[in-house]
């Protein structure tokens, strides 16, 4: 289901924990999984359940809660917006009403082309930089006004 190379990075994730306690490396291990699959599948779930001696449901319970995770296949670049309180007080609002006219797709739509999927996002904990937007669960953009968002837009090619 996994590749050796996934798996031997599960293990390092496992080996951080006590013997007993395989469940603790399971937001690592969807991680990981994620990268190698593109999107965790019911399959790719059940899997991680099982190799980390966990029922199921609590595997689903972890990755339908973080945004991280995404369930369906996404666009070549992933983009999160945080709606959360202090982000929508500096203009999250904006920044995604911005985003779905310019790309024209609604909160977790895909464009056409596979290019982009828009998704919003609990507090990414950079409220200092509101309006605040992650691009594949990695690259932290700060200040996302509609020039910013056109420029990083632009950017991903
Ligand atoms: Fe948006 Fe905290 S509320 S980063």
């Amino acid at each position: 289901m996994l590749t050796t190379d996934s798996l031997q990075k599960i293990d390092r994730e496992i080996a951080k924990y006590p013997p007993d306690r395989r469940d603790s490396a399971v937001m690592a291990a969807l991680a990981i999984a994620q990268d190698e699959k593109g999107h965790l599948g019911a399959e790719v779930m059940a899997f991680v359940a099982e190799y980390l001696g966990m029922p199921p449901v609590a595997v689903e319970e972890v990755a339908t809660f973080y945004t991280m995770y995404d369930l369906a296949p996404v666009g070549k670049y992933k983009l999160c917006v945080c709606t959360n309180l202090p982000c929508a007080l500096r203009g999250a609002t904006d920044a995604v009403a911005h985003l779905k006219r310019t790309l024209g797709v609604e909160l977790g739509e895909t464009t056409p082309d596979g290019r982009f999927t828009l998704k919003e996002g609990e507090c990414f904990g950079a409220c200092g930089d509101a309006p605040v937007m992650l691009v594949n669960n990695v690259r932290m953009c700060s200040f996302m006004q509609p020039e910013q968002i056109d420029r990083l837009l632009g950017e991903c090619k």
